[in-house]
């Protein structure tokens, strides 16, 4: 499905991944780290917004570096959600849309529970249901693998506890790999079906979310020396 492998990434002097890897296959896969590790960063050269100085990222097999954006297949949900604000529901989702993803599209309003807010615009719409717009809209051109920068940030954790496991069910049921980028393990425990640390540039495979959280931890008391 998904292979980076030895991205390398600098601001100025700044080194911000130094020979980062990570490998999603049939999975959701949370990548955890704390403010400023550069899960953005890696997130954005897997969507092809951001060129990498080295390393290469394959998306079935296919090396896509050098490609933009939209001949990658990919599904990208942005940290804060991106509609349109003159646009309904409906005309968000489907905007620029084929025609015959048409049946995509009733299925994940369905599943999303979208029905009723199909004619409303953004500004008309909670927190909750403006991020199931989103991941409407980056589901229904079925894309290759799904990418989600921290698309609940400020979200309350109560809402975050219900909307979650209600994405994983959707996200499952769509058979679509998933990147999901978070600084809270226990975020990523609600939807992911494995997990990777990002810390000081480079990517750990962990095998649960509390080794995550332990390692995020250290990272913490390192950066802010306390
Ligand atoms: N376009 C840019 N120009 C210069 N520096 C940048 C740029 N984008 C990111 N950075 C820097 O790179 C580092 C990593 O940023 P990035 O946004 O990838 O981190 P993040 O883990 O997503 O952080 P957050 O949790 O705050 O979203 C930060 O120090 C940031 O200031
Ligand atoms: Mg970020």
């Amino acid at each position: 499905m998904l292979k980076a492998k030895g991205l390398d990434k600098k601001y100025g002097r700044q080194t911000v991944l130094q020979q980062a890897s990570l490998e999603v296959n049939s999975e959701i896969k949370a990548l955890i780290g704390i403010n400023g590790s550069g899960k953005s960063t890696f997130l954005k050269i897997v969507a092809g917004i951001v060129n990498p100085d080295g390393g290469q990222v394959l998306i079935n097999q296919r090396d896509v570096t050098g490609l933009p954006p939209e001949f990658r297949h990919v599904g990208y949900v942005p940290q804060h959600p991106a509609l349109f604000q003159h646009l309904t529901v409906k005309d968000n989702v489907l905007y620029g849309l084929r025609k015959d993803a048409k049946t995509e599209y009733t299925k994940v309003i369905e599943m999303l529970g979208l029905q009723d807010v199909l004619h409303k615009r953004p500004h008309e719409l909670s927190g909750g249901y403006k991020s199931r717009a989103s991941l409407a809209r980056a589901l229904v051109p079925q894309p290759q693998i799904l990418l989600m920068d921290e698309p609940l940030t400020g979200m309350d954790v109560v809402l975050k506890e219900r909307i979650l496991p209600d994405f994983r069910r959707v996200l499952k049921e769509l058979q679509v790999p998933v990147l999901y980028i978070t600084h809270d393990p226990k975020e990523a425990e609600l939807l992911s079906d494995s997990y990777a640390v990002i810390d000081n540039g480079k990517i750990h495979s962990v095998d649960t979310w509390k080794e995550a959280f332990d390692m995020i931890h250290t990272s913490i008391l390192q950066a802010y020396s306390c």
